[in-house]
């Protein structure tokens, strides 16, 4: 099938290019021409494991190509992907500008019957702003083609984005067309041979299924963390908790880790824009706001930790950060805890030397050459002359150290571990202050 994506960032890209590797003839489109002449030029702009390579083997195959011409993309597929970003707006809903404006591009340019496809995440009753809007671009050109919306929600995590992508449990497609069915079918055949994955629901059901797998999975963190909070005034391992609770395959192991709180580009914007939803329909969703505000009480605990540890003497202090990403395995810092921390140690006068094995060209892009930041070459050069240690992001490479070596860099014993690294009594008999989230000190 002829696939055009609308949109060439983790969602456009990952599934153009797991798209093309099946065979289909992709063209990805975005309106950032640097973004396009990367990808052209044999690079992927984002980190992504394993992105590279696919892209690479599909566009020397000529299956997966790379354009900034709205109107050429519009013309090739006969399935439009919208894969655009839906960031919040002022008050916390979903900006659709860039849907909408593919949308209008699509009834500006459009010669024949298209399949236009709602990937991005967006809230209920999108799908027939983007019909409208189509429609109103195809009124104003007087000609009267046919076309179909439907949603197909996008459920991969970054880090992990292709193979959820093709081996994710489910695609949902929202839907009341047989056409599109049969479309959609086509399309993804390739990824539904064992078992059908395909589930078809209403275009709104679908809409909304999105926003409760999001705010499903962000609810299970901030409980935890309400928990791990709990455990810690309780004098118990939240540790033991999650092993203990997480057996029970009712609860099961996934989404139960205690942190510094969730970040990224989408959990935060997601759980905000559905409380945005609600409040529309005049339902004061209490437990979805319960959950972003102990999120962002949350991402505070690091500082307000390592404040205590140190008697509220943080100006001139040097700390060590290990991880800036949201998670492993990305370079994205959307939203990431290490930001807030960063930031609070800013404004009490402490200078940060940071370490991210993927995202320290992103910390600088956002923050810039400043005295009080330093971007470290690697783990050991953050620690070097650094007064304490933080841990935001859990990357493999930092699971393993040396704790007595660790007591003799850092000037201040202390060690602030958000992601529940270590063991406690290890730190402890090596003569660190340790302090975890939830581990009852
Ligand atoms: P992103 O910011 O990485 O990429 C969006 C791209 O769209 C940018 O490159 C931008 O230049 C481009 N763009 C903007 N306007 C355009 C237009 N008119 N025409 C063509 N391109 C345009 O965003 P993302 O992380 O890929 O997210 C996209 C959507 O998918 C969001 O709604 C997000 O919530 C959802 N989603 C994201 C993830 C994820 O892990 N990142 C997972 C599932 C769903
Ligand atoms: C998340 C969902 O997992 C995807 O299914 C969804 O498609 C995507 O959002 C989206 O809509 O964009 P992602 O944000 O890439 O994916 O990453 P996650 O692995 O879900 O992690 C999100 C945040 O939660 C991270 O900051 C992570 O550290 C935190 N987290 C995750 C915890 O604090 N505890 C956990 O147990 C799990």
């Amino acid at each position: 099938m002829r696939i055009s994506v609308f949109g060439s960032g983790y969602v456009g890209l990952v599934s153009g290019a797991c798209l093309a590797d099946v065979g289909h003839e992709v063209l990805c489109m975005d309106v950032d021409p640097e973004r396009i002449a990367t990808l052209r030029a044999g690079e992927v702009p984002i980190h992504e494991p394993g992105l590279d390579g696919l892209i690479r083997q599909n566009a020397e195959a000529g299956r997966l190509r790379f354009t900034t011409d709205t109107e050429e993309a519009v013309q090739f597929g006969s399935l439009l992907f919208i894969a655009v970003g839906t960031p919040p707006d002022e008050d916390g809903s979903a900006d659709l500008q860039y849907v909408l404006a593919v949308a209008e591009s699509i009834g500006r340019y459009m010669q024949d019957y298209k399949v236009v496809i709602d990937k991005s995440t967006v809230p209920v009753g999108t799908a027939d702003k983007v019909r409208a809007t189509v429609q109103a671009a195809l009124d104003a050109r007087g000609i009267p083609l046919d076309f179909d919306v439907c949603s197909n929600p996008e459920f991969l995590k970054e880090g992990a984005a292709i193979e959820d992508f093709t081996r994710g449990p489910r695609i949902v497609v929202g839907t009341d067309s047989e056409r599109v069915r049969e479309a959609m079918r086509e399309c993804y055949a390739p990824y539904n041979r064992n078992h059908d994955k395909l589930m078809f629901m209403s275009v709104r059901a679908a809409e909304l299924t999105k926003y409760a797998a999001n705010a499903m999975l962000a609810t299970k963190i901030s409980f935890m963390n309400e928990m791990a909070n709990l455990a810690e005034r309780l004098d118990v391992d939240i540790e033991e908790v999650r092993r203990g609770i997480g057996s029970d395959p009712r609860i099961g192991y996934h989404f139960i880790y205690p942190g510094c709180g969730y970040g990224g580009s989408c959990f935060p914007k997601d759980v905000q824009a559905l409380c945005r939803t609600a409040r529309q329909v005049d339902y004061p969703a209490q437990l979805l706001e319960a959950v972003e505000e102990v999120n962002n009480r949350q991402k505070g605990t690091l500082f307000a930790k390592l404040n205590q540890a140190l008697d509220g003497q943080l100006a001139g202090k040097t700390i060590a950060l290990w991880g800036l990403a949201f998670k492993p395995n990305t370079d994205d810092m959307r939203a990431a805890p290490s930001r807030t921390l960063m930031e609070a140690l800013w404004a009490a006068g402490a200078k940060v030397q940071a370490y991210d094995p993927e995202a320290m060209k992103e910390c600088r892009r956002i923050y810039g050459e400043r005295d009080d930041l330093m971007l470290a070459g690697d783990r050991i050069q953050a620690v070097r002359g650094a007064d304490a240690l933080v841990i935001c992001t859990e990357w493999k490479e930092f699971r393993t150290v040396d704790f007595a070596w660790l007591k003799r860099e850092l000037n201040l014993p202390v060690v602030v571990d958000g992601r529940n690294l270590y063991e406690p009594k290890a730190l402890q008999q090596a003569g660190l202050l340790y302090y975890g989230v939830g581990r009852g000190d």
